[in-house]
């Protein structure tokens, strides 16, 4: 896989040096809807290699963030650049952006009516121009790095939920995209089907993936992220190591929902 030629990390500490320039920045970025403000003065950095954590409760504006940084969703006033360049209004250069910002969202979103290999080739063809069977070579070597090659003449229904996913992110993974986004990847799925999805995403932590993840899985957290970012009414509330979150949080909106979380 492309990314993971150039750096393989193994030990956090390690991977906690070699991150590099910063590749998602967000400056003072508001939204609103309507009355709602969803974003309140965000200002996050996330460097090349870096895996974020975003987490809290539900409503607090995790989706938007993720969706804002993709242009999903336009914000009222700051700034978001990825590598050095400010978010496209339209056209081409959007396009161009969605290929580099993967994202993998809650309910698998492949196309119901093209086969899995389809799914993975349709992208590198038509956004990046890749020919066929250049695509269609790389689409089943990233099917069998998540684990799914064998599935690649199958229809998504045929595949579970978990398999499902991991062909999601074999989907993105195929653009070559700079930062990978999940919001909350593995939540829809069934309890035995978590971690091969999360074991993919760790895999690609390591080999030095840049990431944001929004997931309350602390595994995960503990294993991959280098940094959580606590996200309560909008705002960042608080931003540590996920050790340092998840055993002495600072602020009390984190101490209660870290409370609940847990208790489940
Ligand atoms: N398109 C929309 N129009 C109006 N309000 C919206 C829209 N999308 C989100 N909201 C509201 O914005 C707030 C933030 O929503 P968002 O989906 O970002 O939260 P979240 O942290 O991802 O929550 P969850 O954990 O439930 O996924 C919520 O109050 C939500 O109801
Ligand atoms: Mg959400």
């Amino acid at each position: 896989m492309d990314h993971g030629d150039a750096t393989t990390t193994t030990d956090p500490a390690e991977a906690e040096s070699s991150l590099g320039a910063p590749l998602v920045e967000l400056k003072n970025v508001n939204k609103h809807f309507g009355e709602l403000h969803v974003l309140q003065d965000i200002d996050l950095t996330v460097r090349r290699g870096e895996v974020l954590v975003v987490i809290g409760p539900s409503g607090s504006g995790k989706s938007t963030l993720c969706r804002a940084i993709n242009r999903l969703e336009t914000i009222d006033s700051g700034e978001i650049r990825i590598d050095g360049q400010p978010l496209p209004e339209e056209g081409k250069t959007l396009a161009k952006l969605r290929a580099d910002v993967g994202m993998v969202f809650q309910a698998f979103n492949l196309f119901a009516h093209k086969t899995i290999l389809e799914n993975v080739t349709l992208g590198p063809v038509k956004v990046r121009k890749e020919r066929s069977s250049a695509a269609k070579e790389r689409a089943l070597q990233l099917l069998d790095r998540v684990g799914v090659k064998n599935q690649a003449q199958k229809m998504p229904a045929q595949l579970s939920g978990g398999q499902q996913q991991r062909v999601a992110i074999a989907r993105a993974l195929a653009m070559k995209p700079k930062v990978m986004l999940f919001d909350e990847p593995t939540s829809a799925l069934d309890p035995e089907m978590i971690n091969e999805v999360l074991d993919v995403m760790v895999a690609l932590a390591k080999e030095g993936m840049t990431m944001i993840v929004v997931t309350h899985e602390m595994g995960f957290a503990r294993k991959a992220a280098n940094r959580v970012v606590f996200m309560a009414d909008g705002q960042i509330v608080e931003e540590a190591t996920p050790e340092e979150f998840f055993t002495a949080p600072k602020s009390d909106r984190a101490k209660d929902f870290l409370s609940k979380i847990l208790s489940h």
